[in-house]
């Protein structure tokens, strides 16, 4: 059993990975910790809440994290346009009843790796502001990470908040950085594969036929993103970015990778944020992750709608 930490910022896609990863029989979540990034920090605490209580997963803690960005303030516009004023549009679903944590999400994160007698695999879905945080007031805690498998950035593709950057990264591009800077074992899955790896009406509808509670909750959640999708990009399928990060861990066939030096840029307001990769060696740096090349769209709807029929066991 694969002992994972969830940071995020629910979020609709979040929410999915986090439904995910909980009704997966080879993942124990030991702690969702949240961030500012589609929302405020306090609405993406009360939607992480929200969903695993919706989802009768009230035996896994939610930590609140970092309420902005390490350097900057918190860019509120696209998360509020794509997920809702709230974070987690759409759906009506019933408020928490399973209490949040007081421990600071980024000491949860470093209690439980320090505490832990085996490695840790961080599932950041967010912006990086609690890994950085987490990594600069405790280097110590990279010996205890397995890996750290990261929704963000664009290589080949665009990005989709500037046209050189992808939301998570370039709302704390500082944060991110730090991360890449950092020595971990980096698997880093791009929307060069989460804008392939889409649901297509038919693939919701699918979802909503199966009846039971989480697949219709899911459903109606994917119906508000891509209804967004439809209005901002005039995209007319719906991606689950976040849930790839879980998904590889269920089959890793889901996604390619390839090893690469990368890095980030945070000097330049027109690339603020861009993820730009090594691919040809040319700047002779060590490889310092494996960046997303190739995605199994149809595995990865097949997984989701399986995983949410499936009622929820503690692990
Ligand atoms: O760019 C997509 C990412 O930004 C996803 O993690 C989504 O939830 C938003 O946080
Ligand atoms: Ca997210």
């Amino acid at each position: 059993m694969r002992k994972i930490i969830m940071d995020c910022d629910p979020g609709h896609d979040d929410a999915i990975a986090l439904l995910l990863a909980s009704r997966s029989d080879d993942l124990k979540i030991l702690g969702v910790t949240t961030v500012a990034g589609n929302s405020e920090l306090e609405n993406t605490t009360k939607n992480a809440r929200k969903i695993l209580d919706y989802a009768g997963v009230t035996d896994v803690d939610v930590y609140p994290g970092c309420d902005k960005p390490m350097m900057r303030s918190l860019y509120r516009l696209t998360g509020a346009i794509i997920h809702g004023e709230d974070g987690l549009g759409g759906p009506k679903i019933p408020e928490p009843i399973t209490p949040v944590k007081e421990e600071h999400g980024v000491d949860f994160i470093i209690r439980t790796l320090r505490e832990s007698d085996e490695k840790i695999t961080l599932i950041p879905t967010g912006p990086l502001t609690n890994i950085a945080m987490a990594l600069i007031k405790a280097p110590d805690i990279k010996e205890k990470i397995d890996r750290i498998i990261i929704m963000g950035g664009a290589v080949m593709d665009p990005g989709n908040i500037t046209s050189a950057a992808e939301f998570n990264i370039y709302v704390d591009p500082e944060a991110a950085k730090i991360v890449f800077a950092s020595g971990c074992n980096i698997y880093l899955n791009t929307l060069d594969i989460s804008m392939k790896a889409v649901f297509y009406e038919e693939d919701i509808e699918a979802l909503r036929a199966q009846g039971d509670k989480v697949s219709d909750i899911v459903a109606r959640l994917l119906d508000f993103f891509a209804s967004t999708h439809v209005k901002h990009f005039g995209f007319k399928a719906c991606p689950v970015h976040d849930a790839l990060c879980v998904g590889v861990l269920i089959d890793e066939n889901l996604i390619e990778y390839q090893k690469t030096f990368l890095d980030i840029s945070v000097n330049d307001p027109l690339t603020l944020g861009e993820t730009v990769a090594d691919l040809w060696g040319i700047t002779g740096n060590e490889p310092n992750c494996y960046i997303s090349t190739k995605v199994d769209q149809k595995l990865f709807v097949k997984m989701i709608q399986e995983h949410m029929k499936k009622p929820y066991h503690s692990k």
